[in-house]
């Protein structure tokens, strides 16, 4: 087979399996085996080595399974990071890219910024990478995944403080007061457990994408807990559940609150609760 052909093969191959993004996941796996863009202009004509082809084979055959894309490969594309990831991490979310920029575009300089729930590093360690002058730590109850984010970012050579605890719990008070918070928690509510892709039901860990009864735990506890942690005039920014915008930016009320907004993300969905403190 010969450059061309091999990759609208593997492409046919995802759509037939009915993976959500066939052509993304496509490009993935080509550049995973060392076929860049730039290889496909230039050696499109050029017959594919044997070994390349048994390998994109055992990626489609795993795929079939359901397993997702990162977790057969090993890891995952974050803004400008390679993240290492596996089961114990939820696979860091394009949306949450954006998130960082927000945070990107508040943190004062030298800021004193806390990732509550970090997984696999990704907010943290993008925060410690595009701005050397923040001061980064970030929290996890989870050891496995505090393990993975700890060893993201020691390979990336980035300074973050990685902390395993209850939310705030293991912040040292020599840290406070902070000048950001910034999370990703879980919030997809018990309900839509079921109806999620295979990939994301049976493989990422459900304590990472559910709070559990309550989809407002995270915020509710963010709005009762951050406002003793965080100066005056300073930002709380996280993810949340589309549908339940409002229901989240109503619980970050007055006195302790103030300008509290939502988001869109990229595709128009209300997406980033930032709320200041007064
Ligand atoms: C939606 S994932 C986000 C992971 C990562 N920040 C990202 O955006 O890819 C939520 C994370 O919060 C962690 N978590 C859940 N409950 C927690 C708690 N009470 N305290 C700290 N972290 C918690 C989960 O283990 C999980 O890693």
């Amino acid at each position: 087979m010969r450059g061309r052909e091999f990759a609208q093969w593997l492409e046919q191959q995802l759509i037939e399996q009915e993976v959500h993004e066939p052509e993304a996941e496509a490009r993935m796996i080509l550049e995973d085996l060392g076929i860049t863009r730039l290889t496909m202009v230039t050696q499109a004509d050029d017959p594919v080595p044997a070994g390349q082809i048994e390998q994109a084979k055992r990626v489609l055959a795993r795929r079939k399974q359901r397993v997702p894309l990162q977790h057969i490969l090993g890891y995952q594309f974050f803004r400008r990071l390679q993240l290492t990831v596996n089961g114990d991490v939820l696979i860091p979310r394009p949306e949450t890219e954006e998130l960082v920029q927000l945070a990107l575009d508040l943190a004062p300089p030298g800021a004193r910024v806390v990732d509550i729930g970090t997984g696999s590093g990704a907010i943290a360690i993008s925060l410690g990478l595009e701005r050397p002058d923040l001061d980064v730590l970030a929290t996890e109850n989870s050891g496995q995944a505090i393990l993975l984010a700890r060893r993201n970012a020691k390979a990336l050579g980035i300074k973050v403080n990685f902390l395993e605890g209850d939310l705030f719990e293991p912040i040292d008070e020599e840290f406070l007061p902070l000048d950001m918070i910034v999370s990703n928690p879980p919030y997809i509510p018990e309900e839509n457990i079921p109806g999620l892709e295979p990939e994301v039901r049976d493989h990422e860990p459900i304590e990472a994408l559910c709070p559990g009864a309550d989809p407002l735990l995270f915020y509710k506890r963010f709005a009762a807990e951050a406002p003793a942690l965080l100066k005056p005039g300073c930002w709380l920014l996280a993810e949340l559940e589309s549908a339940l915008a409002q229901e989240t930016a109503a619980l970050f009320k007055a006195p302790d609150w103030q300008s509290v907004e939502i988001k869109n993300d990229m595709q128009g969905m209300p997406r980033f609760l930032c709320a200041q403190r007064s």
